[in-house]
Formats: C-alpha cells, sequence, structure tokens
C-alpha cells in the first residue's frame, strides 16, 4: 500500500490534496489529470478551488448539472427529503419521491411515447441502463446482435463499451466489450465516413445501413435493435441530420427492430428539445436516461414501450435502484427545467454561443468546425500545415486541443475535450447560464486558442484574439472588457506548487503528455490513454 507523504513545506493544501491523489488513486482515472483543481464550493457555473481560485464549469459533470451546481430548487428538495424522515434507500419498492418522480418525468416525453411508456429503475449509471435497454430487446425479440455507429459512446460496462466506437479503449479490453455489433457509419458532415460531406453523406449513410440489412450476403443477421446517439457527445458534439434520424426509424420500423435512443447526455433540455429525439419527431421505442434526470444525483433509467415489457421478475436487478433523494432532485430538476422555459433558452444562448465561436473561427483557421445543438457545443481544432481530407478538412490536431483546454484552464474555464483523438473542445455549460457567462466562456475560449497559436508562433503573446470574439450577449450586449468577470478567476499556472504538484503542471504535460502517454515521472502507467476517460 503506498503511504502518502505529509505536505512538504511548501506545498500548498491544493497541491498536497493533488499529490496525494496522485499517489494513491488509479492510473485510470481521467478528469483529475486533465483539470488539477481541488474543488471546494460550487454555485451555479462557478466553482470555487480550495486556493480559492474560481472556474466557470463549462464541463458540469459531464452534462449532468442542468441547473448547474447547488441550484435552490434542487437543494430545497434535497433538504425537504432528508427533514421529511424518507427512507433514502428503497431498492425498487414503491415510495411517494418514486411516484413523483415518475409523473415529472412522464410529463415531459415526446408525444406518442408517454401513453404506452413502462419506466424500468436501473443501477444508477448511464451504461447500467444501456445494458438493460440491450437486454429487455433481447429478451422481446429473442434476437442478439445490435447495430450501432461509428463515433457513439454508450458507457463502459461489457455491453455498453460493445456498442460504443472508441477503439483507444476497447482495444485494451479483451474482445473489446461483450456482444455481436454491427457498426453503421454515423453522418458527420466535417469528417464524413465517406469523404463526401453534406447531404450526400447523409443520403449515403442511409443507403448504406438499408442496404447492408438487407444483403443476403452482407453477413448481419436480423438484430434485437439499433441503439443511436441523437447528438453524440463523447463523439463530439456531432449533430446528426433530423431526416438521418427519420430514416433510421423508417428502417427500424421496416424490419421490426427495436430503436434505442441514448439521451444520457442530450436529454433534459440540453439540445434546445427536452429530448433531443424530439427535433425530428421521431418517436422511439426504448429511450435511455441518465445524468441531468437525477437532478446531478446518481439515477438511471429506461422507458420504453410496453409492448417489449416481457422481460422476467429480477432480469435487470440492483441493489441502488432507489435512491430517494436522486429522484426528489431529479422531479425538481425536470419541473424547473419545463416551467421555466430552459429548453428554449438552451437553444438561444446555444445557438448565439455557437454563432461567435463560428466568428472566431473565421479569424482563427485552426478551428477547423463548430458544431452541436443547443448547449451542446463542439469546437474541433485542426493541425493547418497537415495534408486535407477528401472534404477539404485539416487533420485533428490533439496536441493543440490538449494545449487549448490548458490554457483555458488557465483562464478560469474549465473545458473538456471528446471527438475523434480528442480534439474537440466540448462546451456543456449549466441550462441556467447567464448571457454574461455566455460571453465570458466565448471570450476565454478565444483568448485561449489565440495564445496557444501565438505561442506555437514563437511570438509568446498570452493576449486576446484581436477582438474576435466581442459582440452581443444573447439576451442583449455583452461587454468583453479584460476587467469584467476575468478578475478574480485563477491562472493556475503561475502556482507557486510548480515543482511539487500537479497544479502549476496544467499543460496536460505532466499527467498526460502530447503523445497521449503519461510523461515520465508522472504517476501513471506509461502510455495510458487520454482519452480513456471516467465520464
Ligand atoms: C450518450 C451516453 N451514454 C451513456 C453514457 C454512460 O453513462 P455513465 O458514465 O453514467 O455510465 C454516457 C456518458 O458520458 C453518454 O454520454
Amino acid at each position: 500500500m503506498t503511504v502518502p507523504r505529509p505536505a512538504g513545506p511548501s506545498e500548498t493544501p491544493a497541491g498536497s490534496i493533488l499529490r496525494r491523489q496522485r499517489e494513491r488513486e488509479s492510473s485510470a482515472r481521467t478528469y483529475a489529470r486533465s483539470f488539477p483543481i481541488v474543488p471546494a464550493r460550487a454555485q451555479g457555473m462557478v466553482v470555487e478551488g480550495v486556493d480559492g481560485r474560481r472556474y466557470l464549469d463549462c464541463l458540469s459533470g459531464a452534462g449532468s448539472l442542468a441547473l448547474g451546481h447547488n441550484h435552490p430548487v434542487v437543494r430545497e428538495a434535497l433538504r425537504r427529503t432528508l427533514d421529511s424522515g424518507a427512507p433514502l434507500h428503497v431498492l425498487d419498492l414503491a415510495t411517494p419521491e418514486k411516484d413523483d418522480f415518475t409523473d415529472a418525468l412522464f410529463a415531459t416525453l415526446p408525444k406518442g411515447f408517454a401513453d404506452r411508456a413502462r419506466i424500468h429503475f436501473c443501477g444508477p449509471a448511464g451504461t447500467d441502463a444501456v445494458e438493460a435497454a440491450l437486454k429487455l430487446t433481447q429478451t422481446a425479440t429473442g434476437r442478439r446482435g445490435v447495430l450501432a455507429f461509428t463515433g457513439a459512446y454508450h458507457g463502459m460496462t461489457a455491453g455498453a463499451l460493445a456498442a460504443s466506437g472508441t477503439v483507444a479503449v476497447k482495444e485494451r479490453v479483451a474482445g473489446g466489450g461483450a456482444g455481436e455489433v454491427t457498426r453503421l457509419p454515423y453522418p458527420y458532415a466535417y469528417r464524413c465516413p465517406f469523404g463526401v460531406g453534406g447531404e450526400g453523406g447523409t443520403d449515403l449513410a442511409v443507403t448504406y445501413a438499408e442496404r447492408l440489412l438487407d444483403d443476403p450476403a452482407g453477413g448481419v443477421v436480423p438484430p434485437a435493435a439499433m441503439i443511436l446517439e441523437a447528438v453524440q457527445g463523447e463523439g463530439g458534439a456531432v449533430v446528426a441530420p433530423d431526416r438521418w434520424l427519420r430514416a433510421m426509424r423508417r428502417i427500424t420500423s421496416e424490419r421490426d427492430i427495436p430503436l434505442i435512443v441514448d439521451e444520457v447526455q442530450t436529454g433534459v433540455g440540453r439540445t434546445g428539445a427536452f429530448w433531443a429525439v424530439e427535433h425530428s419527431g421521431v418517436v422511439p421505442d426504448v429511450m435511455v436516461m441518465s445524468k441531468a434526470v437525477g437532478g446531478g444525483l446518481p439515477m438511471a433509467v429506461i422507458v420504453y414501450d410496453e409492448r417489449y415489457d416481457g422481460w422476467l421478475p429480477g432480469a435487470h436487478t440492483g441493489t441502488f435502484r432507489g435512491n430517494t433523494l436522486a429522484m426528489a432532485a431529479g422531479a425538481a430538476t425536470l419541473r424547473y427545467v419545463a416551467r421555466e422555459g430552459l429548453v428554449a433558452r438552451a437553444a438561444a444562448v446555444g445557438a448565439w454561443m455557437t454563432a461567435r465561436l463560428e466568428e472566431l473561427r473565421g479569424a482563427l483557421p485552426v478551428i477547423g468546425d463548430v458544431r452541436g445543438r443547443g448547449l451542446m457545443i463542439g469546437v474541433e481544432l485542426v493541425d493547418v500545415a497537415g495534408p486535407l481530407d477528401a472534404c477539404g478538412a485539416y487533420p485533428a490536431d490533439p496536441d493543440l486541443a490538449r494545449r487549448v483546454r490548458a490554457a483555458c484552464l488557465e483562464r478560469g474555464l474549465i473545458v473538456e475535450l471528446g471527438g475523434r483523438y480528442d480534439a474537440t473542445l466540448r462546451l456543456l455549460p449549466p441550462l441556467t447560464i447567464t448571457d454574461e457567462e455566455a460571453g465570458e466562456v466565448v471570450e476565454r475560449v478565444a483568448e485561449a486558442v489565440a495564445a496557444v497559436v501565438a505561442e506555437s508562433l514563437g511570438s509568446g503573446s498570452g493576449g486576446r484574439s484581436g477582438g474576435t470574439a466581442s459582440g452581443s450577449g444573447p439576451g442583449g450586449p455583452t461587454t468583453y472588457g479584460v476587467g469584467g468577470l476575468a478578475a478574480g478567476w485563477g491562472v493556475v499556472a503561475s502556482d507557486s506548487d510548480s515543482d511539487s504538484g500537479s497544479v502549476a503542471r496544467v499543460g496536460g504535460e505532466a499527467e498526460a503528455a502530447g503523445d497521449g502517454s503519461v510523461a515520465p515521472g508522472a504517476d501513471g502507467v506509461p502510455g495510458a490513454d487520454a482519452s480513456a476517460r471516467e465520464r
């Protein structure tokens, strides 16, 4: 057992906590590598470290915090439940809190789905709900295989991992997860799997799927389900065109294949619809929900058409399926999002931020693509010295992306990477983000990209990006002055603990080196993959 050393004389409290974490926790930890900070308090979008530094949190618990940190309605629901003396752990027994949560959730479901819906409470992680969805459809159809997509992320348990696209994680696990998976191309205009892009790429993705399933020599036996995300989150905020989603619904319906839509990350208003599938008008057979549905507390459910409800009692059981506090927090969150118009707000602020980032792309060519829906935004960073691909895109630049993530953190902005090669900045702010915060996020991203580019060019300037990020906030004019919100936000790289802890080494070199391996001297195993993050 590693016995952590006591704090050295020059160590800050944050530095010593981070060091102890490095010494004691698994080499598979991930966010802790990207963000060497020690949160002590959080409110709304603001996280404050034990050292008093403050950050705008654009990660939001990987999309779990629809209302940001510690929202008053969530705190009130938790307090009320605790004070009521309700049992906090109830397996899957009926409770008033569960009944109320189910009411609140069913009130949000897409039209044509709620009246036929059944809910199953799963173990409290998205990945367990994915397993449940696969098991449900396998039981109902008597088939085994699953149709899943390139770029998908469905979780880390065996079936969910098998359905995911992430090769770096899968190749280290014998068999890459469990299950028969047929991989189909997801439409991704910027990096089109057919090298075509645009509408043509979408058409080909539809034609390919349909012909493969109908080809008597195509090798695909009739599958138990198709599983997809309407917007691929971990995949880099890649938005499927609505007409592609409608085509997948048609193709699955015509062949009697249940359609599972994984709304773990896209749900509860994030994309500017309560459920992302609603943009297309598609009614799925199974919806997988977690993250925001528990109001920031662990919870996962599947909601499905009652005609599939043929599995046996205990077919998907688990000890922690009755988290009363999560049900109370989740019900409060669902009702607040609906009542306060946060779905439309996510659409409006997201469109505004995306438009500003798109302007920035015009000024900074290393921003290859800006995409997303609502408050699920991706900024893909590219190597402009590399060769153009068939669609006119430069290669992804993961090293640049890591440096930009670190430069964002230095400017008090928490933003994580995702997508192919982890080269896409993923913005997932809470739906409660203010106009001023939205302006600040864009400004800090602009500053960070400009600073890293300037550094690469050898000018060493960390200055602003020539005013390209200035403009109006979504609800009116926003001032982007250097003074503004920036005052008091942490500049982590200047931490005096640079030699003893990882706090000062936020450039990524200490934990995850530029090539994705762990640098000598850092903890963890050499070659540990930076993309294998804990979600
Ligand atoms: C679309 C999607 N499905 C499933 C999961 C897995 O959820 P969890 O990390 O709670 O197991 C995630 C996590 O990021 C996700 O984004």
